[in-house]
C-alpha cells in the first residue's frame, strides 16, 4: 500500500499493535495488517555487527529474555532471543525481527513508519550507518512510496534528505518534551513529509503552521478517545496509537461519514 492510498484519518499502530501483542514483533504487525490497519510504526537500532534490528529500547532487557545493550550484541545472538514471553506466555518464542523481514512480509500490504532511534545515529556518516541501511532496504524492496522514515535525531533525516529523488524516502520529524530544536525549522529545512509530535504538546496553531508548510501531522502516542477527538478537532491528519483496531472501530462510530 502506498501512502497516498491511506484512509483518513490515518490510524498508525504504534510498535505494531502494542496494546494486544508484544511490541515490534511479527505477531503484532500481522495482527494489525490482518485487522485492516493500513499503517504501522516500528523502531530500529543497530546491533554490534551493524545489523538493522527492530527494537525500541537501547537494551535487550525489557522486551526479551536477553541482557545487555543492543549495540553490544550480535544479530546471531539477538535473533535467538524470546521477545514474546515478557508480554504474555502465549507469545513464547516470538523472535526479534530485523527490518528486512518486516519489509519482506508486510511491505506491500501496509505503509510502514520506520523510526530510527537516536542512539543508533552516528556522529560521522558511514555507508553502513543506520539511515543508509534503512534507505537501501526501502530501495531493495521497492517501498519508496510505502515507507516513512522518522527520527528524533535530525541528522539521520538530513542525511537522507540529500539523496537523489528516486532514492529519497519520505521523511518525518519526531518531537517531544526534550527535543532541543525548533521542529518547524527542521520540518522546513529537510523538507519533511510529516511531523510526529508528542500529542500533549500540540495545539491548533501548531497544526495550522505545519499544514501551511505542507506537512501532515501525526501525533503520538494517543490511546484515549477524548484525546483523539480533541486532536481531530485541531485538524490532525491521523494519530499513532497502541490499539489501532479499537481506535479505528471507535472512529467509524464517532465519525460515520469521516
Ligand atoms: O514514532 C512515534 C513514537 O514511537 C515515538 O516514541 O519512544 O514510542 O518510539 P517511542
Ligand atoms: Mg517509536
Amino acid at each position: 500500500m502506498r501512502i497516498d492510498e491511506l484512509s483518513r484519518p490515518i490510524v498508525v499502530g504504534h510498535r505494531g499493535f502494542r496494546a494486544k501483542y508484544p511490541e515490534n514483533t511479527m505477531s503484532g504487525f500481522h495482527a494489525a495488517v490482518d485487522a485492516g490497519i493500513e499503517m504501522v510504526e516500528l523502531d530500529v537500532s543497530l546491533s554490534k555487527d551493524r545489523h538493522v534490528v527492530v527494537m525500541h529500547d537501547e537494551t535487550l532487557d525489557r522486551t526479551t529474555n536477553g541482557r545487555g545493550a543492543v549495540r553490544d550484541s550480535l544479530w546471531a545472538e539477538i535473533r535467538q532471543l524470546d521477545a514474546g514471553s515478557w508480554f504474555d506466555g502465549r507469545f513464547s518464542g516470538e523472535p526479534v525481527p530485523d527490518l528486512k523481514a518486516v519489509f519482506e512480509s508486510i511491505g506491500k500490504q501496509c505503509v510502514i513508519n520506520v523510526e530510527i532511534k537516536p542512539d543508533a545515529v552516528e556522529p560521522e556518516e558511514r555507508p553502513d550507518g543506520i539511515e543508509n541501511q534503512v534507505a537501501a532496504a526501502i530501495d531493495c524492496y521497492g517501498l519508496l512510496g510505502s515507507v516513512v522514515v522518522s527520527s528524533f535525531h535530525p541528522l539521520a533525516l538530513k542525511r537522507l534528505a540529500v539523496r537523489p529523488a528516486e532514492k529519497r524516502p519520505l521523511l518525518a520529524v519526531l518531537s517531544g518534551k526534550k527535543t532541543p530544536f525548533d521542529p518547524f525549522e527542521v520540518l522546513q529545512s529537510i523538507p519533511a513529509f510529516s511531523w510526529h509530535p508528542d500529542h500533549r504538546l500540540l495545539d491548533a496553531a501548531a497544526v495550522e503552521t505545519a499544514h501551511r508548510l505542507g506537512v501532515l501531522v501525526l501525533p503520538y502516542t494517543v490511546n484515549d478517545m477524548a484525546d483523539i477527538r480533541r486532536l481531530l478537532d485541531m485538524g490532525v491528519d491521523g494519530i499513532i496509537t497502541d490499539d489501532p483496531v479499537s481506535v479505528r472501530t471507535w472512529l467509524k462510530t464517532a465519525i460515520p461519514f469521516g
